[in-house]
């Protein structure tokens, strides 16, 4: 991280459909603030506002109260560069589907490139870099049809269409919904390496907590459109209170450290990371063999 700032969100708000019977507050004066390099885990309840929040951060929304301010740029002027917003901030939304035009793979992905008016052969190396990071064969599946693909395989291509900008700040809509383990392990490996080596800002969406727990330097708790606590992994979820209070769902590692708390053993609760959390258990087990009164409790 660089400690300069990249995406200012102040009190923001957004309401749909203003003005008619349909009306609905999405968001309620909201923040996020992400340095450069930075990866930032939105968490939250269905409805709770993350999509509506995230869609202000390369002007496909403008704020209608609030402030976004991205790289410098304060996005509430009238004059936005969109051309070079998007290339800055490439966002995979929610649904791939929305992101997919062309008949063949490979042109559905080279399309942005193409329009950024590069030169072919560097296209065709943007792709193939592309493709790769999301798991995904060049040679094998460029000229297959688009409308073909499973729901997995989209949300790669749309991802893949994304990377191939080269964006500055990358920002994910559950970027492994739909995915098997093994792609979501790999895809997850392959964004935090580009945050990590590339220095990439990456904002996501998710449900899961491994992930957000696995990937996130912070994370932003979302409730009733705006954002309701902020703080490290480890802060989040290691706060049996405020879990508790928030209802915010945890590593399948925290509930099973928590559960032994509860039964009485003496377990560090951060461990929350598969292989802390392991240790912390085989603590348990060591002691278990040692002395009788662990055994009987169980
Ligand atoms: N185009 C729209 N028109 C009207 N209301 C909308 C529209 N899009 C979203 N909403 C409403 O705004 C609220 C916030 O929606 P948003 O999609 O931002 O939530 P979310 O946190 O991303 O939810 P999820 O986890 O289900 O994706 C919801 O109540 C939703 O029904
Ligand atoms: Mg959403």
């Amino acid at each position: 991280m660089t400690g300069r700032p990249i995406i200012e969100i102040e009190n923001l708000s957004h309401t749909y459909m203003k003005g008619t019977p349909m009306e609905h507050v999405a968001l309620k004066g909201a923040n996020l603030y992400a340095e450069e390099g930075e990866c930032i885990a939105i968490i939250g309840h269905t409805g709770s506002g993350k999509s509506t929040l995230i869609q202000h951060f390369n002007g496909l929304m403008r704020p209608e109260s609030g402030k976004v301010i991205i790289d410098g740029e304060d996005l509430s002027k009238k004059k936005v560069d969109l051309k070079t917003l998007r290339q800055k901030v490439g966002l995979v939304f929610q649904n791939p589907e929305d992101q997919i035009f062309e008949k063949l793979i490979g042109d559905d992905i080279a399309y942005g490139p193409f329009k950024l008016g590069l030169p072919i052969k560097e296209v065709r190396e943007r792709v193939k870099w592309a493709m790769d990071v999301v798991g995904l064969d060049f040679e094998e599946i460029k000229d297959r049809q688009t409308f073909a693909l499973s729901g997995g395989q989209k949300r790669k291509v749309a991802l893949a269409g994304i990377l191939a900008l080269k964006p500055k700040i990358l920002v994910l809509d559950e970027p492994t919904a739909g995915l098997d383990p093994k792609s979501r392990k790999e895809l997850l490996d392959k964004i935090k390496r580009l945050n990590k080596d590339e220095k990439l800002t990456v904002v996501f969406v998710s449900h899961n907590m491994e992930e957000v727990a696995m990937l996130a330097d912070r994370v932003y708790v979302m409730a009733g459109g705006t954002d309701v606590l902020t703080g490290t992994p480890k802060e989040i979820f290691t706060d049996k209170e405020k879990l508790q209070h928030h209802q915010i769902g945890t590593p399948e590692t925290v509930q099973v450290l928590y559960k032994l708390t509860d039964l009485g053993y003496q377990v560090n609760t951060e461990a929350f990371s598969v292989l802390e959390a392991a240790e912390e258990i085989m603590k348990v087990l060591a002691g278990k063999k040692e002395g009788s009164e662990h055994v009987q409790r169980i």
